[in-house]
């Protein structure tokens, strides 16, 4: 059965079943129906598929948006780990609930994004997260508290080989009922001055014209959003660079170290918009690997290793894929 992915391959799985519920997926446990080898996957919008799977995909549609507790400063709510990212999203921005905005269109479904730590404009999923509800393959039920799930930039502890068996169920988010916004990254500020008063709504609009000005439908050129992390580099290192490279974006990390946007260095390699067979580099955004059509995994590889090759070549930095490889 095809294996859904964004980047648009034609990649199969031995099975691929969906379940609905925490009972259901219970059920299947009991009954052995989960064998080995399996991967358990979102909508596939961080993944890179090198060849068929020839094992069981599971994919959670546990839905609902649920409010377990509320105050007149806070409101809890319990998220299904199936529900598309960008319709809570949108949900929290239409109930007046501050925090999820920044993080609007952001591709894949709420388990994933607590897997991955998803993060843009000054914001990072787990700033929202309080805990996240799990079953493993034994059929056990866990909620790791978020101070147990070791987020880190789009790093957790459900990323972790070992946790490979442990499935995310709901996620529960805290978010915020007193107006506040995050502004401070790049245009948002001078985007914003289009528009008589920031709102949530005008900064959803504001944050999903940005997104789509820069980063290709899935629909339309199949791509995974940005297939590299930004390098954190030693200050050292960063101030050498600066000194060749004085205009060089960053952002400071802490005392030692610097982040230095990947999208950056690959553009002044000359990579932007240049393609490698079927594969390319995005030609709004050099962060962005695309399928131009017919492309497969391997293509995609042999383009992430050539673009790997010459940042580390021009910057002397390793950049590393933030896409998950499937092998
Ligand atoms: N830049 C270039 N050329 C390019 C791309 C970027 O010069 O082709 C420069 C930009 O001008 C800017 C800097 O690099 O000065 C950073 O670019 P941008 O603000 O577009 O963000 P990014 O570092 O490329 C990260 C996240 C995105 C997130 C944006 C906004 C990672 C790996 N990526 O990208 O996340 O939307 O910041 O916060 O951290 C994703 O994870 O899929 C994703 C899209």
């Amino acid at each position: 059965m095809r294996i859904p992915n964004t980047f648009g391959f034609d990649v199969k799985a031995a099975v691929y079943a969906e379940y609905h519920s925490v009972e259901e997926l219970e059920k299947w446990i009991a009954e052995g129906r989960i064998t080995s080898p399996f991967l358990h996957i979102g909508c596939g919008s961080n993944l890179l598929f090198v060849k068929d799977y020839e094992g069981m995909v599971l994919h959670s549609r546990i839905g609902g948006i649920e409010v377990t507790a509320e105050d007149d400063g806070q409101v809890h709510v319990r998220v299904g780990a199936g529900v598309v990212w960008d319709d809570f999203a949108a949900y929290c921005v239409e109930q007046g609930w501050y925090g999820a905005e920044n993080l609007s269109l952001i591709p894949g479904e709420v388990g994933a994004a607590a897997v991955q730590n998803i993060g843009a404009y000054g914001v990072e999923v787990k700033d929202l997260i309080e805990s996240v509800e799990t079953v493993n393959i034994r059929g056990e039920k866990r909620t790791y508290r978020k101070d147990e799930c070791e987020y880190a930039y789009r790093r957790s502890l459900f990323k972790k080989p070992e946790m490979k068996s442990v499935f995310v169920t709901y996620v529960n988010f805290v978010l915020s009922k007193k107006e506040h916004y995050t502004l401070d990254y790049g245009t948002i500020r001078q985007e914003l001055a289009g528009y008589p008063s920031v709102t949530l709504a005008t900064l959803r609009r504001v944050i999903i014209d940005i997104r789509e000005s820069k980063l290709p439908d899935p629909k339309v050129l199949g791509n995974a959003g940005s297939f590299f992390m930004n390098p954190i580099v030693p200050r050292a290192q960063f101030e050498a660079l600066l000194d060749l490279y004085p205009t060089m974006p960053h952002y400071e990390v802490d005392a030692g170290r610097v982040k230095i946007p990947a999208g950056w260095m690959i553009d002044q390699c000359g990579w932007k918009g240049k393609a490698l067979g079927p594969a390319a580099v995005h030609d709004k955004q050099a962060l962005v690997l695309v399928n131009l059509g017919g492309a497969t995994g391997k293509d995609v590889v042999a383009l992430s290793d050539a673009v790997r090759t010459s940042v580390k070549e021009k910057f002397g930095v390793e950049i590393c894929p933030e896409v998950n490889f499937i092998e």
